[in-house]
């Protein structure tokens, strides 16, 4: 693996995907993990008006919080390591890993930013982890416009407008991709029993941790800590 030219990849088109970059045993055992908790908890945690506007309907679970220590292992893999040191620098740091799960019918969620992206050195970088096959026969595939992390806020429009420039991912089990948070990004909707991937967030020296509470939608800024659109974008 060449670190250095996938990291200048990463920075000119603001994302990348690697198959076969995790061990397939490990992602089984992930993928286990993920099935056994949301069979048993389909809670959502977001406010009505969030899932309505945003048109998502991810549940989040936190496992390492949980005490699951299978989910350092993909953390610690020093490939990711490394590649993460490159593209952000000395200093990044990890703030954890996220499950994100949708159940057959999921929406997927609409085109956005993960931060507010008027200050280029703020931001998050996403490090997803496929512990299944996403594809067109179970949906939910990443959809990314790049080169987009360089070009300040997304543009107010259709939710889901398709764009020519757009490019369709369809990660398999042991794939990573790596999404600039300034990235626009979306997830088409899950039509398969159920759609799951992993986060590994992480985020450059100086960025805060809490440096996704506010999200850029093409039709509004979301904070999560409030609940609460704080501004309406309209044409
Ligand atoms: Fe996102």
């Amino acid at each position: 693996m060449n670190i250095d030219s996938l990291a200048k990849e990463f920075w000119q088109q603001g994302y990348l995907s690697i198959d076969n970059f995790f061990d397939i045993k490990l992602m089984d055992k992930y993928q286990t993990h993920i099935v056994e908790h949301f069979g048993n908890n389909p809670d959502f945690v977001h406010n009505d008006e969030f899932l309505k506007k945003s048109n998502t309907d991810v549940i989040p679970w936190f496992p390492q919080l949980d005490g699951l220590n299978d989910f350092d292992t993909a953390e610690k893999n020093q490939n990711l390591v490394h590649l993460t040191e490159a593209i952000l620098g000395a200093g990044w740091s990890s703030l954890y890993s996220m499950v994100m799960f949708s159940h057959q019918g999921s929406n997927g969620q609409s085109w956005h930013q993960d931060c507010p992206p008027e200050d280029k050195s703020q931001f998050n970088l996403n490090r997803l982890v496929y512990s299944m096959d996403i594809d067109a026969s179970t949906g939910g595939e990443v959809l990314v416009m790049p080169g987009t992390h360089r070009l300040g806020p997304i543009t107010v429009g259709d939710v889901n407008e398709d764009f020519p420039e757009q490019i369709t991912l369809s990660p398999k089990k042991g794939t990573l991709i790596l999404i600039h948070g300034h990235l626009w990004h979306r997830v088409l909707p899950a039509t398969g029993s159920h759609r799951a991937s992993t986060n590994y967030r992480c985020c450059p020296a100086g960025a805060p941790e809490d440096i996704t509470d506010i999200c850029v939608y093409r039709n509004m800024r979301y904070q999560f800590s409030a609940s609460t659109v704080i501004e309406e974008r309209t044409l």
